[in-house]
């Protein structure tokens, strides 16, 4: 397939793999049904990276189905070999580009998603490219189920503080948020730390979290 070429390797990784899902257009308001083959929750993880998160999420919630989305094909490998390893059941691996979300999923279909230390692109021009663009929480709203929640984590305070003012200006409810993760009791209890959080937090940055429903508040009719 074109989204494969030139990586012999790692598409022969991936193919070889039962946790990787390469015909992924074909799953559209199917994924219980035909791909876990249960009525379970599905949680996904967009811009997974290596894995960590997701696969300690996934240990510790077997009732619950989880997709990995990452558009980087060698990081993925990489995921699939330790979804292998730790022979986790309820996950599920996708190449694709955040943007192509609502293709692949129906609305109702994803139950909560997670942004873990999205790339900040920093320059303004290229603030649409940001995974808490509101072209992007649009393309969530798009497939999530009504109270779902998005948990978001940075270490990159510029890109948090876009982030708590998209969702303000965009009316969308926040349940909470801390600017320094590690000493917020109540959003550090179960806190999984991803590759990139374990990074920062010993070169000594605060890491900044905020959860939020992806469905707007209406005028009056508060969440
Ligand atoms: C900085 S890394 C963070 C990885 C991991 N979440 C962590 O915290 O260790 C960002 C990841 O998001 C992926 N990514 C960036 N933009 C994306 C997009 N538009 N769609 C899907 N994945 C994306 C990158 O390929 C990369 O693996």
């Amino acid at each position: 397939m074109a989204r494969l070429r030139n990586i012999k390797n790692s598409n022969e990784i991936l193919s070889n793999s039962k946790n990787f899902i390469n015909d992924f257009e074909n799953y559209k308001g199917k994924w219980n049904k035909e791909v876990f083959h249960n009525t379970n929750p599905i949680h996904i993880e967009i811009g997974s990276g290596k894995g960590k998160f997701i696969c300690e999420l996934a240990l510790q919630n077997p009732n619950i189905n989880f997709i990995a989305i990452d558009r980087a094909e060698s990081i993925l490998v990489k995921l699939s070999k330790k979804v292998d390893l730790e022979k986790l059941e309820n996950i599920r691996i996708i190449l694709l580009d955040a943007s192509k979300l609502s293709t692949i999923f129906k609305k109702n279909e994803i139950e909560k998603i997670y942004l873990n230390f999205s790339d900040p692109w920093p320059k303004k021009r290229h603030s649409k490219r940001r995974l808490t663009h509101i072209n992007h929480l649009n393309i969530y709203n798009e497939i999530t189920s009504k109270n779902s929640l998005v948990e978001f984590k940075t270490d990159n305070i510029n890109l948090f503080l876009f982030t708590l003012e998209t969702l303000e200006e965009n009316n969308f409810a926040i349940i909470s948020k801390t600017f320094d993760l590690e000493n917020d009791d109540k959003l550090n209890k179960q806190n999984i730390k991803t590759e990139y959080e374990k990074k920062f937090m010993e070169k000594g940055f605060k890491i900044n979290k905020v959860v939020f429903y992806i469905n707007k508040k209406e005028k009056n009719n508060e969440i």
